[in-house]
């Protein structure tokens, strides 16, 4: 074997295990991609509430289409919807690291059904009712109490996980 050529091969095996270990760890850095900033983080949430609402109005719009007898129209808000919930919330969501663990999750949605349920909808109802908005306060305190019941079954349920899967 000439000179030139001696460890070549093993040099070549070299390049291409760091070539594919550069990849593979690109690619994971891609998939998980860097936390974005609080700012965009902001955006993000601020996207996903609109994009969540957009979601369920057009599902009521829909509804209200489909009931006048207009199908076509039924099926292009549906189709909107879709497009809301199933692409751009989603990408969103994975932009922002919003899934995580089953406890992870839980804990999220403990937090925020305790939020509703305790600040946000007593509060509303009692601005309602301020400003005389009969219906709207019954409403707010209505639902403030099936809210109630949410962190309950969420409570219930990270028992159950963290007992299957032992996280804390
Ligand atoms: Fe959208
Ligand atoms: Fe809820």
């Amino acid at each position: 074997m000439p000179a030139w050529l001696q460890g070549k091969p093993l040099r070549l095996a070299a390049a291409a295990a760091i070539c594919l270990f550069m990849f593979l760890a690109g690619e994971r850095v891609s998939a998980r991609g860097a936390a974005p900033s609080k700012a965009t983080q902001e955006d993000l949430s601020k996207a996903m509430h609109g994009e969540a609402f957009a979601y369920a109005q057009s599902l009521l719009f829909a509804d209200h289409a489909r009931r006048q007898g207009d199908t076509e129209l039924a099926a292009l808000f549906e189709n909107t919807a879709k497009t809301e919930r199933f692409e751009h919330f989603a990408e969103e969501a994975r932009l922002a690291g919003l899934v995580g663990s089953d406890a992870e999750n839980l804990r999220t949605a403990i937090a925020g059904e305790s939020y509703e349920a305790a600040t946000m909808y007593p509060g509303f109802a009692r601005a309602a009712r301020a400003h005389g908005d009969r219906a709207a306060a019954e409403r707010f305190t209505e639902i403030a109490q099936d809210e109630a019941k949410h962190p309950d079954a969420f409570r219930a349920a990270l028992v159950r996980v963290e007992k299957k899967t032992g996280a804390r």
